[in-house]
């Protein structure tokens, strides 16, 4: 199991490139299994996730091929088996994102129920109850959800109880084949929505709307195959800008999407760090003066992103002052506070708010991750503590980052990968 070491105290400096987004990958792999045409998808992250993908698409019988640079070939020609195996979707619940394209291209889906994970119960319900509003019957046994349309789906009036974001990814994607139209109001409106909607139109969808709370989708016969090159990872992007920030360094990212980080841009502005946009699709983060408390409610997209909040809560240990921090989408989202305050953070968590006393000088300890985005925080506090941290368990933040620590070195840190 790897772990990953690091000497705190170097301020970052210099250009960090932002490889494409993994959860807009998710979905966008997913969607090859609605057609029988080679699908070409461009600037794919190399994590562990996206790894697990792929062989679940292998699994069903397509064939996907992976170059080194980013570029995944998808053919579904022929679905030999419809169903997402428990040992894959243990690992990873957005293996929920194949139950709307299996049971639109095969009238059939048998997918395991993700289970929880480490930040919540993760219930795929309002996936379930869209997909019947189209047709299909769904029962659940021996911890497999069983999805049957063998005489294929039927547009709807779907609204969603609330927001989801891959529960509208895999409707929106079983929609584009149902015979009629299918409307999808309070859809989550996240950037990968979006950018899953560019690729079903680019193979022949006609889907409006993506990207607001109200989607169109008038279902086609078939769809075609399609090349298509994916967003870059909004959230890889900001946890590189709170490293800027906490370290009070000087970062450049490239390759991102700027207005996609507005919340956090916001935020960061009022803590007092400087974020500018020196070019298209690059963000400048620079902090040279002390960090003021500022407070943060996750929401859904543009909202400040739950995905955000672990690492934001690292830099909100150095501000001065008390921050208020509420997490409004996961009802366990907090690890990452308890870890913190072993290196010196003074966080106190009531239910969905967490309450963060600062400046505190953090001291390097041996620190344990529990999910994805808190071992980001952890990663963050390392780089400012004093002494040296040693992140066990980095396995998770391999599911969602792409060479961390190759990018962060690059950028002045004292980092090693040990195994
Ligand atoms: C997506 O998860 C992201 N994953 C998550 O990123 C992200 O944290 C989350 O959206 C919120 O932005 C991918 O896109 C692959 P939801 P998803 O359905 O779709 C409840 C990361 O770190 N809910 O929007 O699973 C659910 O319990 C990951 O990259 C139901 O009750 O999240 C949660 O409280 C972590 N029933 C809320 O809705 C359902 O059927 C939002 O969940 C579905 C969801």
């Amino acid at each position: 199991m790897d772990k990953l070491r690091i000497w705190g105290g170097c301020a970052l400096e210099g250009e960090v490139p932002i490889s494409g987004a993994k959860n807009s990958a998710l979905p966008l792999l997913a969607a090859c299994l609605l057609t029988e045409e080679p699908v070409t998808l461009h600037r794919i992250p190399q994590v562990r996730d996206i790894r697990t993908m792929q062989e679940l698409l292998r699994l069903t019988g397509a064939e996907v091929h992976v170059d080194g640079a980013g570029a995944v070939r998808v053919c579904a020609a022929r679905i030999a088996r419809p169903e997402a195996p428990y040992e894959l979707v243990k690992t990873m619940r957005a293996s929920s994102l194949v139950l709307g394209p299996l049971a639109a291209r095969t009238g059939k889906a048998r997918v395991s129920l993700p289970g929880g994970c480490a930040i919540g119960a993760r219930p795929v319900n309002l996936h379930i109850a869209a997909l019947e509003q189209l047709g299909a019957r769904v029962g659940q046994s021996h911890g497999y959800i069983e999805a049957a349309a063998p005489g294929g789906l039927r547009g709807a009036l779907i609204h969603f109880d609330r927001i989801t974001v891959t529960g509208t990814e895999d409707i929106m994607m079983a929609a584009a084949l149902a015979r009629g139209e299918t409307v999808i109001e309070n859809a989550a409106r996240e950037p990968e929505v979006a950018d899953l909607a560019e690729l079903l139109n680019k193979m022949g969808a006609r889907i409006e709307g993506a990207g607001t709370s109200t989607i169109r989708i008038q279902g086609v016969e078939r769809l075609g195959g399609a090349t298509h090159t994916i967003i870059p990872d909004r959230i890889e992007a900001g946890t590189f800008a709170i490293a800027a920030a906490i370290t009070g360094g000087d970062l450049t990212l490239t390759g991102c999407i700027p207005e996609h980080l507005n919340a956090l841009i916001v935020k960061l502005r009022q803590a007092g760090v400087e974020v500018t946009v020196p070019a298209e699709g690059s963000l400048r983060v620079r902090r040279a003066g002390a960090l003021r408390a500022v407070d943060v409610t996750t929401e859904e997209y543009p909202g400040f992103a739950t995905d955000l909040q672990a690492q934001f809560m690292a830099l909100m240990t150095q501000a001065d002052g008390i921050a208020l921090i509420t997490e409004t989408i996961f009802e366990n989202r907090f690890m990452h506070a308890l870890e913190l305050n072993r290196m010196g953070a003074n966080i106190r968590v009531e239910g969905r708010q967490a309450i963060v006393a600062g400046p505190r000088t953090l001291t390097g300890a041996q620190v344990i991750a529990s999910d994805l985005r808190a071992s980001a925080s952890l990663v963050l506090a390392g780089l400012v503590a004093r002494g040296e941290t040693v992140v066990d368990r980095v396995y998770h933040l391999d599911r969602g980052y792409e060479r961390i620590e190759q990018k962060l070195v690059q950028a002045g840190a004292r980092i090693r990968r040990e195994s």
